[in-house]
Formats: C-alpha cells, structure tokens, sequence
C-alpha cells in the first residue's frame, strides 16, 4: 500500500503527524517543529490543521468519558 503522506515536500506520513499531534503538538507550527509538516509550500497546512481537530477532539472525547 502507498503511504499516506501529508506532507510532499518533507516527506511526513499521517502517521507521523497524528504521532506528533498525540504528543502535544497542538498548532501547525508545533507540528513543523515536531516532524518537520508544513514547514516548505504551506500545501498541506489545512489538512494539518484538521487533523489537529481531529486528534484533539478524540482526546476530548477519551478525558469526558
Ligand atoms: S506539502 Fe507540506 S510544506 Fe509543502
């Protein structure tokens, strides 16, 4: 199966960037930092964007429940 890549220009896989969102990186920029997403076009921002929704909202879901 061809991986998922998020980012093109770094190379980063969706599982890279949900790696670094679980590990407290919580804006685009922090994800930059974390594993180098987003840090070249700005492309795969938005995608970067929602998937920090997305990942914070499942850990919303995991603290009420
Ligand atoms: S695709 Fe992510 S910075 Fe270009």
């Amino acid at each position: 199966m061809t991986p998922l890549f998020v980012c093109i220009c770094a190379r980063v896989r969706e599982n890279e960037v949900r790696a670094a969102i679980k590990l407290g990186a919580r804006c685009e920029e922090s994800v930059g930092e974390a594993c180098g997403a987003g840090t070249n076009c700005g492309s795969c921002l938005d995608r970067i964007c929602d998937m920090i929704e997305e990942e914070s909202a499942d850990t919303l879901v995991g603290v009420s429940a």
